[in-house]
């Protein structure tokens, strides 16, 4: 497996130091590498991210088929590619195809290259580390881009959008799949603690976001018209798994929960923190989510398809 360095511009930004430092090791790039032990939780929970919603990735990665008709891809660029979710739902769909990986952070692509070799796919996929933010990688043009969950990072997404156009061929597809708020797990009745604990945890990481991630949640079809693509389509998957569900689903609870519990000292109160303790109780001890038979998984994607135009 081939991977390729392209750096342009400074691997880091600097990140305000605060209440939410750890939400932002969460949620922002890891250029060329971060905290070790952060970015092996962040890969952990894209990792079950992957495993628990495998069948809505199937089902996505089914509507792209569909899109692409008579003329499946051959050259498929995962942007912001992380563990490679997107990278391997699509050679999973693709028979004849080739994906170009590409992520800011190091660690992440030395993590997808592992998985690629588990998979037996490593001569399917390279790998590119750069910085959207800080250049246009030099890549030869590709039949589909796929963006899942990172469009959101950009701190400058028209720039990023516009640049993307042209990595594509004319008439080539571009998905852009995002999020508009992070899985829920959990019974409003935890059997302990006080009620509604797991909305009072968003609510706090909604206040943070709308301040630190401004692209969270957008509608992006009007920006990849702005950018000059053709939007084709938007589909909305909703997911609701209902129990009994495999124990996936509780280490994937677990690690979500986990991230948001790093930034919530000092903004819930002492009980709930005592709550979210017990939920995440690596011992599975009583109330664990390890443990619980009573956990949904819902989530709720939004793709959106559009094309670079045949003239552009
Ligand atoms: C939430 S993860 C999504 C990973 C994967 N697409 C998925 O759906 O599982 C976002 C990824 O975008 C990458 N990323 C963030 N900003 C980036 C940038 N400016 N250039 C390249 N990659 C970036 C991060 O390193 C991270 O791996």
């Amino acid at each position: 497996m081939a991977h390729d360095h392209q750096h342009g511009g400074p691997a880091h930004r600097d990140h305000q130091h605060g209440r939410h430092e750890h939400h932002q090791h969460q949620h922002q790039h890891q250029h060329g590498g971060g905290d070790a032990a952060d970015v092996a939780a962040m890969a952990e929970m894209l990792d079950l991210d992957a495993e628990v919603l495998h069948s809505y990735l199937s089902d996505l990665t089914a509507w792209i088929r569909e899109l692409t008709g008579e003329r499946p891809p051959r050259r498929i660029l995962d942007l912001g590619s992380g563990t490679g979710a997107g990278s391997f739902a699509l050679l999973e769909r693709f028979d004849g195809a080739e994906v170009i990986a590409l992520d800011a952070s190091e660690p992440m692509l030395r993590h997808l290259e592992a998985a690629a070799r588990e998979r037996g796919l490593a001569d399917r996929i390279r790998t590119v580390q750069a910085d959207l933010d800080a250049s246009r990688p030099e890549l030869e043009p590709v039949d589909l881009v796929w963006a899942s969950a990172s469009l959101h990072h950009m701190a400058d997404p028209d720039r990023v959008l516009a640049d993307v156009l042209t990595m594509l061929r004319p008439g080539g597809l571009m998905i852009a799949v995002e999020l508009d708020a992070f899985p829920r797990f959990l019974p409003d009745d935890l059997g302990f603690g006080r009620p509604g604990l797991e909305e009072r945890c968003h609510a706090a990481m909604a206040e943070w976001r709308a301040a630190q991630m401004p692209h969270f949640g957008a509608d992006w079809g009007p920006l990849l018209a702005k950018a000059g693509f053709s939007v084709e389509a938007e589909r909305v998957f909703t997911i609701d798994l209902t129990p009994p569900l495999p124990d996936s689903a509780g280490r994937y609870a677990q690690a979500s929960l986990r991230r948001m519990r790093t930034g919530l000292d000092g903004v819930l109160d002492s009980d709930d923190l005592a709550a979210l303790d017990r939920l995440l109780d690596d011992d599975g001890g009583p109330g664990s989510v390890l443990r619980r038979d009573d956990l949904h998984v819902r989530a709720r994607r939004m793709a959106w398809a559009a094309r670079r135009p045949q003239t552009t």
